[in-house]
């Protein structure tokens, strides 16, 4: 038995057979991590906005889309896979969570946009692992050109200049062909345009590449950084390509792009025009950049993820246990021996074991008078393995007290 509706962003939806969301999958609807600047997602987002700076970019537009927008559209045939019931969520057999952001390539090209972005939160129902999450973020990117003359001189002027960048830049391509017969051009298209503009895409990719990853391609000094272009199949582009990055001895898979198939274009009303369209993932290319070992972190609201990122700076994240951590201070005066901070770490380790997870001297204080000295420590009691229980806690820290007074002779304040 169903509800007879389903809501999600304040509206309502009637149920049918297909509805499949869940409350764990709308409960993520809204978050928009990559709008924050300082969330690892938010950072990368406004490093490829930066990139792509005269391009208009576009962001917080809501998940739900028709089908024909997700698949129709761009042209996937009825019995393509991904649009089972088993692939996607349904709220109904009209409406569904977007698989992708190219869902909005039509609307966005029938706006008369020529350069843009958009980037967004995408939903499929797939397996479970470290890298894989119902709820992901993906980038889209286009650019149109006119087909005439006028395509062909501003597409040659750019990819001179882009060729040009890319030659004084360390960076090592291994390319495919722009076009062959598993990857053909369209046969609506002037075949020196559609070269140019898969080279126009190949380049404008590449020296994205090198914007993410130049700085931290983590290979020896001086080293390339190593791309692979790949031909690849999507129903909406013809030629297609993926591209892979060699990145800590692995070469990992970073995007989807192609010449836009001329049917979404007329489907959006722009005519005389040809484009390049591509479709990177935050989360695969964040994972990367700033070490991040789990999907499921980007959800985190814990200040111990939270608080390891900052605007504007791609910085090496440091796991922490995924339990809470449980703080307790221990505030004393010294005896006349004195106490050194190795010995008191010892100590906390020999008493508590593995549940301590750090120590920090928090006050180191010596009274100006009586020239007594006091230390203030505070312990994180944090499993690595389960969710410890204050009670838990404030017992071992209780015998931590009291074997520090036993062995060191202290007194606590
Ligand atoms: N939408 C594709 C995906 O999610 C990526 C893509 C975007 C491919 C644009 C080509 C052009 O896999």
């Amino acid at each position: 038995t169903r509800p007879p509706s389903v809501s999600l962003l304040g509206k309502e939806y009637p149920t049918d057979k297909t509805t499949n969301i869940t409350s764990a999958i709308a409960d993520k609807v809204g978050r928009n991590l990559y709008m924050n600047p300082s969330h690892p997602l938010g950072i990368l987002h406004a490093l490829v906005s930066s990139h792509f700076r005269d391009f208009n970019s576009m962001v917080g537009l809501p998940p739900v889309v028709t089908p024909a927008q997700n698949f129709d559209d761009l042209s996937f045939p009825p019995d393509h896979p991904g649009r089972a019931v088993t692939d996607s969520y349904y709220l109904n057999d009209s409406a569904m969570l977007r698989t992708h952001t190219s869902a909005h390539e039509v609307e966005t090209f029938a706006r008369g946009e020529r350069r843009w972005l958009l980037s967004a939160d995408v939903y499929r129902r797939d397996e479970i692992d470290a890298s894989h999450y119902p709820v992901f973020h993906q980038m889209e990117g286009a650019r149109v050109f006119a087909s005439g003359a006028e395509g062909r001189a501003e597409l040659e002027a750019d990819n001179a200049r882009l060729a040009g960048e890319l030659a004084r830049a360390r960076i090592a391509i291994e390319d495919v062909p722009h076009v062959s017969p598993t990857n053909p051009a369209q046969a609506a298209h002037d075949p020196v345009l559609a070269e140019l503009v898969a080279q126009n895409l190949k380049l404008s990719l590449n020296s994205l590449m090198l914007s993410l990853f130049g700085d931290h391609a983590g290979g020896e000094a001086g080293e390339p950084l190593r791309v692979r272009w790949i031909e690849a199949f999507f129903p909406f582009t013809t030629p297609s390509y993926e591209v892979e990055v060699f990145f800590r001895g692995k070469w990992l898979e970073i995007l989807g792009c192609g010449v836009v198939q001329q049917q979404t274009l007329d489907r959006a009303n722009v005519p005389n025009s040809i484009s390049w369209a591509f479709g990177l993932g935050l989360e695969r290319i964040a994972m990367i950049l700033f070490s991040i070992p789990d999907i499921r972190l980007f959800w985190s609201q814990d200040p111990r993820f939270l608080s390891q990122f900052t605007a504007g700076q791609i910085s090496t994240f440091k796991p922490y246990s995924k339990y809470p951590a449980c703080y307790k201070d221990v505030s004393f005066w010294l005896s006349e021996a004195g106490l050194h901070d190795n010995d008191f770490c010892d100590l906390v380790r020999d008493t508590a074991g593995d549940l301590v997870q750090d120590v920090v001297l928090i006050d180191d204080f010596t009274h100006p008078k009586t020239k007594r000295s006091s230390k203030c420590y505070r312990i994180n009691y944090c499993s690595m393995d389960r969710s410890l229980s204050n009670e838990e806690a404030n017992e071992v820290h209780a015998q931590v007290i009291a074997s520090l007074k036993d062995k060191f002779g202290v007194e606590i304040r």
